[in-house]
C-alpha cells in the first residue's frame, strides 16, 4: 500500500511541507509506503486543452508529470498539501492538478486503461492560510472535493491550519496530529 504526498508550496520546509511530513509519518506508522514530491523541484506545464488525451490517454507535454503520472497510479492514497495564494491553491499545485486531464475520456469519464487503478483512490488535503480564519483556504478544499465526488473516488478530508511565517506551523500540536491522523487513515481506509 503506498502513500503519495504532493507538496505543492514552493517554500521547502514550510508550514505546507511540515503538516504532509507529519501526514506521511502517520501512513508510515500505518504500514504504508510513502513518498513524498516537491512540486517546486518539477517542471509542469499547464494544460493545453489540445484534448489529444482523451482519445489516447497520453499527454503530448513532455515534463516531470510523466513520471508523477506513474506514481499517481500506483498509490493508493494520495494527500495534497498546498498553502493559499490569493484564496487559492499555488500554481504548481493547480498546474499538477489540470494535468490529471490525462486520465479522462472526452466525458470526463476514467480512460479505460486507467479506470482500475483510479476508481475509488484516496484523496486527502492539507491547507495553510496566513489568515486566522482557516477557511481562507475554501476554494482549494472546493477544488480537490469536487473533483473527487465527480470521479467517484474516497474523500479522506481535509486539514485546514492557519500559520504566516516558515515554519510556524511546528508550534502548533492540534494541526500536526490532525495531519498525522490524516495520514494514519489513508494508510488504514
Ligand atoms: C503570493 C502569496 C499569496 C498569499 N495569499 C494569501 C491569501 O490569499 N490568504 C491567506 O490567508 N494567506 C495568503 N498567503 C500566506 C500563506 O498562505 C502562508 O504564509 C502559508 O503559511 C504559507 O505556507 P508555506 O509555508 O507552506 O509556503 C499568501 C502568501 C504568498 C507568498
Amino acid at each position: 500500500m503506498k502513500v503519495l504526498g504532493i507538496m505543492g508550496s514552493p517554500r521547502v520546509k514550510g508550514n505546507s511541507d511540515i503538516l504532509l511530513s507529519r501526514a506521511l509519518a502517520g501512513a508510515k506508522e500505518a504500514g504504508a509506503h510513502v513518498e513524498k514530491i516537491i512540486l517546486g523541484r518539477k517542471h509542469i506545464s499547464g494544460c493545453k486543452d489540445c484534448k489529444k488525451c482523451n482519445k489516447t490517454g497520453l499527454c503530448v507535454i513532455n515534463d516531470d508529470m510523466m513520471e508523477i503520472q506513474e506514481k499517481i497510479l500506483a498509490a493508493g492514497a494520495i494527500i495534497h498539501s498546498s498553502p493559499v495564494y490569493f484564496w487559492s491553491m499555488t500554481a504548481q499545485m493547480k498546474a499538477y492538478l489540470d494535468r490529471w486531464c490525462v486520465f479522462f475520456d472526452a466525458d470526463w469519464n476514467w480512460q479505460k486503461a486507467y479506470a482500475s487503478q483510479m476508481r475509488g483512490k484516496r484523496i486527502g488535503l492539507i491547507t495553510l492560510c496566513g489568515d486566522t480564519n482557516v477557511h481562507a483556504a475554501d476554494s482549494i478544499v472546493h477544488s480537490f472535493k469536487s473533483a473527487v465526488k465527480m470521479t467517484k473516488m474516497n474523500w479522506l478530508g481535509a486539514v485546514m491550519a492557519s500559520a504566516l511565517g516558515k515554519g510556524e506551523i511546528a508550534a502548533n500540536e492540534t494541526a500536526l496530529q490532525q495531519a498525522f491522523a490524516l495520514g494514519e487513515k489513508a494508510a488504514a481506509f
